[in-house]
C-alpha cells in the first residue's frame, strides 16, 4: 500500500470517527444508547418468537447497535435463548404463565428466567404487543445497566392507565414555557411530511411507558379542530400508534362559535351540543383511537362555561357526552383562580362542591400544588378531598420556575415528595399516589400528566440533564412507588457510557466508574433542594421576575396587574416579618387540608420548615427549629444554595474523564450560568429582604457582589403574556 493511500485511509478513518462521535454524543439518542461498549457479556445465544412485530424489531435494532449484527432468530429454544411473545403464542402458552399474564393486564409484562425442555432461557411475555413492547424496553434497560442475570423474575404493571405528556405547543411553532427550541410538530409541512423525529419521540416515550400525548397548548387555538389540522393530527397519530401512544387535543371552549360560526358556545345550547357531537364523530372517523380533550376553561382569560352562567360541570359533561360513544375522555383542568380570596384556596373553592357531579368519562386535572408549579409547594388540597371524582395530577416537566433549560434541577425528588405526601383523607397512609391511582377510591379512570420539556433542540430538552426529567416522569407514571434514587441510577447508567469502560486511554483522576456514577447521582438528588435554597427557600413562593419567571424580582410591581400576579402578594415582607399567613387567623387555607395535617400546618412549631413561609407570616427574629432566627436561617439557606451549585461544578469537572467531550463542555457551561444565577438570586433576595429586616447578613457568609439598585434594573428580554 502506498504511503499516500495509507495516509488517506488513516485520515478518512479519523474524520469518520470524529463525525461519528460528534453525531453520537450530542444527546440526541437520549437514554437509548446501546453502545458496543456498554457490556461485553454474551447475553443471549438466539431469539425465539413467532411474530416479528415491533417489540421484536426494537430488540433487534438495539442488539445491532450493541453487537454489530442482529441476534440469530431460531424457532426452538436452545440454551441462552431469549423467548419473546404474547399470550397468543404457543411457546408462551406452553410456559403456563397465562394466569399471571392476565393479572398483569394489557400493558403489563413479565421477564423471567425459565427452563424450556431442559434449556435455560429468558422469557419476555405479555398479554398483548403493547405490554411486550414495554417488556422488551425493560429488558434492554437491564442490558444497558449491566444487570442481566439468569435469575430474573420481574412482573410489572403500570400505576396509572394513562401516562400522558401535555405539550404546550402552539400552532405557529412556538412553545409556551418551552426552553428547548421550537415545537417538534411541524404543522406547516404536515400531513405530507412526517419528520423522523415523530417516530424517535414515540420510541423514547414507549421506552419509559408513556402512552398518550396532548399535542397542543392548553391555551388552545380553535383552529386545531379545523378539518385542515385534524388531517395533520391524524398523520401524527399514525406514527405514534404502533408505539402504543394515543393522541389527545387541547380544545378551546369557544370553538363552536369561533370555528363553527354558531352565535354561542353555551354548553346547554342544543346546537352547541350537536356541534361537539359532530366534531367528535369527525375526529373518530379520522383517528379511531383518539383519546379525548384536555380543557383549560375560565382560567387566565380563556373562554368557558361560566361565560354563559354555566358551571364547570355543565361544560365538562357536555364534552363528555360527545366523546362517550367513542370511548373518549375529558381532562378538565382545575387550574382556575377567579379573584376573591387567597389564590391558594381558589381552585378548591371552585371545585369541591362539584365532587360526584361529573360524568364517568371526565377526569379533573390538578396541578401538584395549589398555586402554580412553584419551586416547592405543599400539595393541592383537592387531592383526597374530591372523593367521587377521579383526579389526575399535572406535573410540570418543563422548568418554567426552575431555571428554564439553564439550571440542572432533577425534578424527581419533588414529584416523589408530592406522590408520597399523606393526604390523611382516609386516615394515615392515604398518600397522593394512592388516592390518584385507584388504590384508595377504586376509581376506574386513572391518569397522570406532565407538561413536556421537549423541543426541536438536537438533545430534545435544552439541558442534557433535563432529559432525566422526561425520563423520571415516565418512570414515576409507570410506577409511582419508585424512588428518585432508583430513577437517577437507571438514567445515569443508560445515558453516560464511560469511555473508561472501553479502555480508552484517558487521563484519570483517582475516581472509579462507580464513584463517578455515585457523585453524579448525589448531585442530581440534591439539585432540587439546591434550587429551592437559592431561589425561594422556607416556603417562599412566586417572587419571580414578571412574565418570564426566570430571575428574581421580589420587588416587582406592575401598575394595573392582578395583585396575585405580584411577588409582594406572596411574601408580604414588612418591618415585622415575612410570609403568607394562611393559618386559621389568616386566610385559613390550612382549613382545606384534612386533620391532622391542617393542625400541623397551622402551628409554626410543627409546620415543616420547607413550607413555613407558605403558611405563616413570621417575625424576622422568630426562632427556627435550628435555633437560628428566621432572618439568619434565610441568609444561611440562600448561601447554602450558592455553595451547593459550586459543589456541582466541582463534581462535574472531576467527572470529565468519564464523559464525552461535547456533553461535558455543554453541561459545564450551563453549570457556570447556574452558579452565576444562584449568586444573583441570593443577592437579590437577601438585599431586598434586608431593606425590611434591617439586620446584617451573618458575617461568616460570603458578601453580596451586586448592588440592589443594579439588580432592579435587570430586564431580560424573554417576554410572555403574564
Ligand atoms: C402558568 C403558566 C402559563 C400557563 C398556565 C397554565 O400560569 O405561566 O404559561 O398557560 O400556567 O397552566 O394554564
Amino acid at each position: 500500500m502506498s504511503k499516500l493511500i495509507k495516509r488517506t485511509l488513516v485520515l478518512g478513518f479519523i474524520l469518520s470517527a470524529i463525525a461519528f462521535s460528534a453525531s453520537a454524543e450530542d444527546g440526541s439518542r437520549l437514554w437509548l444508547r446501546f453502545n458496543k461498549t456498554t457490556t461485553d457479556a454474551n447475553l443471549f445465544s438466539s431469539i425465539v418468537t413467532s411474530t416479528k412485530s415491533l417489540p421484536y424489531k426494537e430488540f433487534q435494532s438495539a442488539w445491532t447497535e450493541l453487537k454489530g449484527k442482529e441476534l440469530a432468530s431460531i424457532t426452538i429454544v436452545e440454551n441462552g435463548s431469549l423467548l419473546i411473545g404474547t399470550a397468543k403464542d404457543k411457546q408462551i402458552r406452553n410456559l403456563g404463565l397465562q394466569k399471571e399474564l392476565v393479572a398483569l393486564g394489557n400493558e403489563g409484562y413479565m421477564i423471567k428466567s425459565v427452563s424450556v425442555n431442559g434449556k435455560k432461557a429468558t422469557v419476555v411475555a405479555s398479554l398483548t404487543d403493547k405490554g411486550l413492547l414495554y417488556g422488551v424496553f425493560h429488558l434492554l434497560r437491564i442490558v444497558q445497566m449491566n444487570e442481566f442475570s439468569d435469575q430474573l423474575n420481574i412482573k410489572e404493571k403500570p400505576s396509572y392507565a394513562l401516562r400522558i405528556l401535555n405539550h404546550w405547543d402552539n400552532l405557529d411553532g412556538t412553545v409556551e414555557r418551552g426552553y428547548s427550541g421550537h415545537s417538534i410538530w411541524n404543522w406547516e409541512e404536515l400531513p405530507a411530511v412526517l419528520s423522523p423525529r415523530y417516530q424517535e419521540y414515540a420510541r423514547a416515550n414507549a421506552s419509559i411507558g408513556i402512552n398518550a400525548t396532548v399535542l397542543n397548548n392548553v391555551n388552545a387555538s380553535p383552529k386545531i379542530l379545523s378539518d385542515e389540522y385534524l388531517q395533520k393530527v391524524k398523520a401524527i397519530a399514525g406514527v405514534l400508534r404502533p408505539y402504543n401512544m394515543r393522541v389527545f387535543l387541547s380544545i378551546n371552549f369557544s370553538s363552536p362559535k369561533e370555528l363553527g360560526g354558531l352565535p354561542t358556545s353555551d354548553p346547554l345550547d342544543v346546537k352547541v351540543q350537536q356541534w361537539w357531537k359532530d366534531k367528535a364523530n369527525e375526529i373518530y372517523k379520522l383517528i379511531p383511537d383518539f383519546g379525548g380533550f384536555l380543557v383549560k376553561a375560565n382560567s387566565e382569560g380563556l373562554p368557558g362555561p361560566m361565560d354563559y352562567g354555566r358551571t364547570h360541570v355543565d361544560g365538562a359533561n357536555m364534552l363528555a357526552d360527545a366523546l362517550k360513544p367513542h370511548g373518549g375522555i375529558v381532562m378538565w383542568r382545575a387550574f382556575v383562580y377567579e379573584p376573591g380570596d387567597d389564590r391558594a384556596k381558589l381552585a378548591y373553592k371552585e371545585f369541591i362542591n362539584f365532587d360526584g357531579k361529573f360524568k364517568d368519562n371526565v377526569m379533573i386535572q390538578v396541578k401538584n400544588g395549589p398555586i402554580d408549579f412553584q419551586p416547592r409547594e405543599p400539595f393541592s388540597p383537592l387531592f383526597g378531598a374530591m372523593k367521587k371524582t377521579p383526579l389526575m395530577p399535572e406535573l410540570q416537566i418543563t422548568q418554567e420556575y426552575l431555571g428554564h433549560s439553564n439550571h440542572l434541577v432533577f425534578l424527581s425528588p419533588m414529584w416523589e415528595e408530592f406522590l408520597k405526601a399523606d393526604t390523611y383523607c382516609k386516615g394515615q397512609g392515604t398518600t397522593i399516589a394512592k388516592v390518584t391511582d385507584g388504590r384508595v377510591f377504586g376509581n376506574k379512570l386513572s391518569a397522570i400528566a406532565g407538561v413536556a420539556n421537549i423541543g426541536k433542540d438536537v438533545n430534545w430538552t435544552g439541558h442534557h440533564f433535563a432529559q432525566a426529567n422526561w425520563y423520571a416522569f415516565g418512570r414515576l407514571a409507570w410506577n409511582n412507588q419508585m424512588t428518585s434514587e432508583q430513577i437517577a441510577d437507571e438514567w445515569i447508567k443508560m445515558t453516560f457510557t464511560s469511555p473508561l469502560e472501553v479502555g480508552t486511554p484517558v487521563a484519570t483522576n483517582s475516581m472509579s466508574t462507580v464513584d463517578f456514577q455515585l457523585s453524579i447521582k448525589n448531585m442530581m438528588l440534591a439539585s432540587h433542594q439546591t434550587a429551592v435554597d437559592y431561589m425561594m427557600p422556607l416556603g417562599l413562593h412566586h417572587i419571580f421576575a414578571w412574565t418570564h419567571h426566570y430571575g428574581p424580582e421580589p420587588w416587582c410591581d406592575v401598575a394595573g396587574a392582578r395583585p396575585d400576579w405580584l411577588p409582594k402578594y406572596y411574601h408580604n415582607a414588612d418591618a415585622k416579618g415575612v410570609g403568607f399567613d394562611r393559618t386559621t387567623s389568616g386566610s385559613n387555607a390550612v382549613g382545606q387540608y384534612a386533620s391532622p395535617l391542617k393542625e400541623q400546618f397551622n402551628d409554626p412549631a410543627t409546620c415543616p420548615d420547607a413550607y413555613i413561609l407558605w403558611f405563616h407570616h413570621l417575625a424576622w427574629d422568630y426562632k427556627m427549629k435550628s435555633g437560628r432566627t428566621l432572618w439568619d436561617e434565610m441568609c444561611y439557606t440562600y448561601d447554602k444554595g450558592v455553595n451547593d451549585v459550586r459543589g456541582f461544578q466541582k463534581i462535574w469537572d472531576k467527572a470529565e474523564p468519564f464523559i464525552d467531550a461535547q456533553r461535558f463542555a455543554e453541561v459545564q457551561s450551563k453549570l457556570r450560568i447556574q452558579a452565576r444565577d444562584a449568586v444573583w438570586w441570593k443577592d437579590a433576595c437577601l438585599l431586598y429582604f434586608q431593606t425590611f429586616s434591617k439586620r446584617p447578613i451573618p458575617y461568616d457568609i460570603e458578601r453580596p457582589v451586586h448592588n440592589l439598585e443594579d439588580l432592579k434594573k435587570i430586564k431580560l428580554n424573554m417576554g410572555h403574556h403574564n
